[in-house]
């Protein structure tokens, strides 16, 4: 998000993690067999370096991947090489630019539990990995277009947010589920940016989390999904602004309430609930009318990301909305 609020005590995060310690760290998680111990949690939070080999080896899920490619969801570009999509991200919570994969390495991902609450017929709290034993795991190739008029073509691994959904079994007036985010104090240092209103949350109506294309990542490049994209959990919603598809969900919560999500508490002239993707409407400050595909060029931006055919029917009616922020 293109939102600066400068302070004069603020460094870069990546100043802030002197580079010898963070190559001695490395060394000792290089030197600690990689055995069960790295299974568990308070061993895991050791592992502060972007290696690809300790992270595999330190997430039980690795396992499960890769998993079957669902061919209905299909690309028209290139998929986006992975050194690309897992060095250029948005997680505030690591900083407010895109470098901040080295720092996502020190949140801990196991334990990690997902609280289901609100509108439900029952509250209840479940194990990541009990979830992912439950859902059924699939590969798509989804479009991402973040509002800042960049784009990204990615093989995601998940389930149906359907599925989750029948999971935690909405009371019928329920209307909305809320998505929060962890908020550790103490591996993401994005938190002491205090002018934000942590934790990040976001929401969908209930029509558009049952949505067959509303999909819960848990990988990514058939791998578990690294921690700087969103781990354990994340959102992908495709057909809008990459803003709404949350990072490392902690809790899920039923409501009857339209939740003002993160960016909308921050800017609400600049970011709203629907955020559905739409060339014709330039965001306040700059054009949507085209993106710059990472590692490729600038092409134009299609209504709805190019999925209005799985959802443009949700917002026939609602056209008094701000549909399009
Ligand atoms: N989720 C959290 N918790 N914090 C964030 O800062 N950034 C959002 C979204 N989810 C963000 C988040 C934005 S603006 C985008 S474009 C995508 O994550 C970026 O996802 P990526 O880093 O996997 O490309």
């Amino acid at each position: 998000m293109l939102i600066k609020i400068p302070r004069g005590w603020e460094r870069p995060e990546r100043e802030a993690t002197d580079e010898a310690l963070f190559r001695d760290r490395r060394r000792l998680v290089r030197s600690i067999a990689a055995g069960p111990v790295l299974l568990m949690g308070g061993a895991a939070g050791l592992l502060t370096g972007c290696d690809d080999e300790a992270r595999a080896e330190a997430d039980p899920s690795a396992g499960l991947y890769p998993v079957n490619r669902n061919l209905r969801y299909r690309l028209d570009r290139e998929v986006t090489s992975e050194k690309l999509a897992t060095t250029y991200n948005n997680f505030y919570e690591f900083g407010s630019h895109k470098e901040i994969a080295k720092a996502a390495q020190a949140m801990r991902i196991r334990p990690w539990e997902v609280r289901i609450d609100g509108m439900v017929e029952k509250e209840f709290t479940i194990a990541i990995d009990d979830l992912l034993n439950r859902m059924p795991l699939e590969e798509r190739l989804y479009r991402h277009r973040c509002v800042e008029a960049w784009s990204m073509d990615v093989p995601w691994s998940g389930f149906p947010f359907k599925a989750l959904v029948d999971l935690a079994r909405p009371l019928g007036n329920a209307k909305y589920v809320v998505m929060e985010t962890l908020a550790d104090k103490e591996t993401m240092p994005g938190l002491r940016q205090t002018w934000y209103p942590w934790p990040y949350i976001d929401g969908l109506t209930i029509e558009e989390a049952t949505n067959e294309l509303a999909f819960l990542v848990t990988g990514a490049y058939g791998k578990p999904v690294p921690k700087q994209m969103g781990a354990p959990l994340r959102l992908a919603v495709p057909w809008k602004y990459g803003f709404k598809s949350i990072k490392s969900i902690v809790r899920f919560s039923f409501t009857d309430q339209r939740p003002v999500n993160f960016w909308q508490e921050v800017q609400g002239a600049e970011y709203g609930f629907w955020a559905n993707v739409n060339p014709e409407v330039p965001h306040p400050r700059w054009s949507q009318a085209t993106e710059r595909v990472l590692g490729g060029g600038r092409v134009p931006t299609r209504l709805f990301n190019g999925y209005g055919e799985f959802v443009a029917h949700m917002y026939k009616g609602l056209e008094g909305e701000k549909l399009f922020m």
